[in-house]
């Protein structure tokens, strides 16, 4: 019998190198600009193709972080450095925030303009903007000609903190968050600091509840220095709140470059810690309420069902609580008595990655673990007790203690 005749099974297993390439800087459009003009390597025959593409809400004139334009600073970077870097056609500019992500036209113009402009795989795409506009124009360099090279250059908390580090990429559809998408590891990433002082207050506190999360199930220290630091983060002193920003975004790169799992292949999503309910509260609010405020209302949630159920420490309970209440956030919403709407997110959390439910809760900080199964009763008491605690929290603040 000739080997072709004859059943084979041949199972190779193959890993692909990858580097993740992390930068923090101050002024990485100015002075700084080194740090980015390094990552946007010559083609070899000729200097780097580059598109730009920008939040448009930073985009007003005189919304940048030193009172600049900041297309007109992209300009001048571009112009300080023909021999290096040659931009594809215009800066493009894209709406902000959530209606990015849905509105799947968005992605077709994204495409097409990838298309005029002839961007190929060592063409760079440097997207500058919010988490939102990250994961879309990050989706649409994921799937052009199987990928066009990413520099994301994150503009909130939240972008560097945690989603400019990410390997996910994706756009919201059939009004669930997230349902298209590809991994795909960035080229590069630029945390710049001064791109944060134009961010609204709002916007500035939701990179903090990703932070919190990441202590939790990482970093026993870490929490404890955000408890001590949270009413000054919520003053925005950036010399407490910048080196939360870089040790959230380190302990996420460290996760997904050394955490065995970065593409989600196995059944946890660690970093997903109390986002069941944070992803479904987003499409449950019409995206009112943003990624950070929904995960903090998550977490909170989930701490409390650990500890109901897992003996997870009540005092440490009760200092997440009042950590997340004293960065800012508000751990109450109306839609939270909708618990029957609000469980169908347990679903939709397992049908994201398939296989068993698998939820992270936690025994201790920095001691997580996997659930498959959820107590329904027990959940709506956590909520509850989330609520109430918001509730006295709240009415604390209004008679000034
Ligand atoms: N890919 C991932 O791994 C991952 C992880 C976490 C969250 N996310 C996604 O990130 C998104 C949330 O991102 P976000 O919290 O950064 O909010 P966002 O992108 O929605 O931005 C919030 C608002 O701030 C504006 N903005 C951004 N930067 C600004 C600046 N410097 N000055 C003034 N305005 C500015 C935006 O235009 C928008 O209006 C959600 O869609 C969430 O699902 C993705
Ligand atoms: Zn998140």
């Amino acid at each position: 019998m000739s080997s072709f005749e004859s059943r084979q099974q041949v199972d190779i297993p193959f890993a692909v190198p990858f580097t993740h390439r992390l930068r923090f800087t101050t002024d990485c459009l100015g002075q700084d600009d080194q740090v980015l003009l390094s990552l946007l390597e010559p083609s070899g025959e000729g200097p780097a193709r580059v598109q730009f593409w920008v939040d448009e809400n930073l985009a007003q004139p005189g919304l940048c972080g030193n009172g600049e334009d900041l297309l007109e600073r992209i300009a001048a970077f571009a112009r300080r450095h023909p021999e290096r870097i040659t931009q594809a056609g215009n800066v493009q500019l894209v709406p902000g925030g959530e209606v990015i992500k849905n509105d799947i036209h968005v992605l077709e113009r994204m495409l097409k303009v990838f298309n005029h402009h002839n961007l190929d795989r060592r063409s760079y795409v440097v997207v500058i903007g919010g988490g939102a506009v990250l994961d879309a124009v990050g989706f649409a360099a994921a799937i052009a000609h199987r990928g066009i090279r990413l520099v994301r250059l994150p503009t909130t908390t939240l972008g560097q903190a945690d989603s400019g580090i990410g390997v996910k990429n994706g756009v919201n559809l059939f009004r669930k968050k997230n349902w298209l998408g590809a991994f795909a590891v960035p080229w590069g990433v630029v945390n710049d600091e001064t791109l944060l002082s134009t961010l609204s207050d709002r916007d500035f506190l939701c990179g903090f509840s990703e932070a919190v999360k990441v202590s939790l199930l990482k970093d026993p220290a870490m929490f404890a220095e955000l408890c001590r630091v949270a009413p000054r983060i919520q003053q925005r002193d950036m010399r407490v709140a910048s080196p939360m920003i870089q040790a959230s975004a380190t302990w996420h790169l460290k996760h997904i470059t050394q955490g065995g799992d970065p593409f989600e292949m196995l059944e946890a999503r660690p970093l997903d810690f109390g986002h069941w309910s944070a992803h479904k509260l987003e499409p449950m609010t019409d995206f009112q309420l943003r990624h950070g405020e929904a995960v903090a209302i998550g977490l909170a949630i989930d701490t409390v069902y650990s500890s109901l159920c897992f003996g997870f420490p009540r005092r440490d309970a009760s200092a997440v609580l009042r950590c997340l209440t004293s960065l800012g956030f508000e751990l109450d919403h109306p839609l939270l008595t909708e618990t029957d709407v609000l469980f169908q997110g347990l679903e939709e959390f397992r049908q994201h990655l398939g296989g068993r439910l698998t939820l992270t809760m936690l025994h201790d900080i920095g001691t997580p673990f996997e659930v498959h199964e959820v107590d329904r009763e027990r959940m709506r008491r956590a909520i509850a007790h989330v609520r109430a605690f918001a509730r006295a929290a709240g009415e604390n603040l209004a008679v000034g203690h």
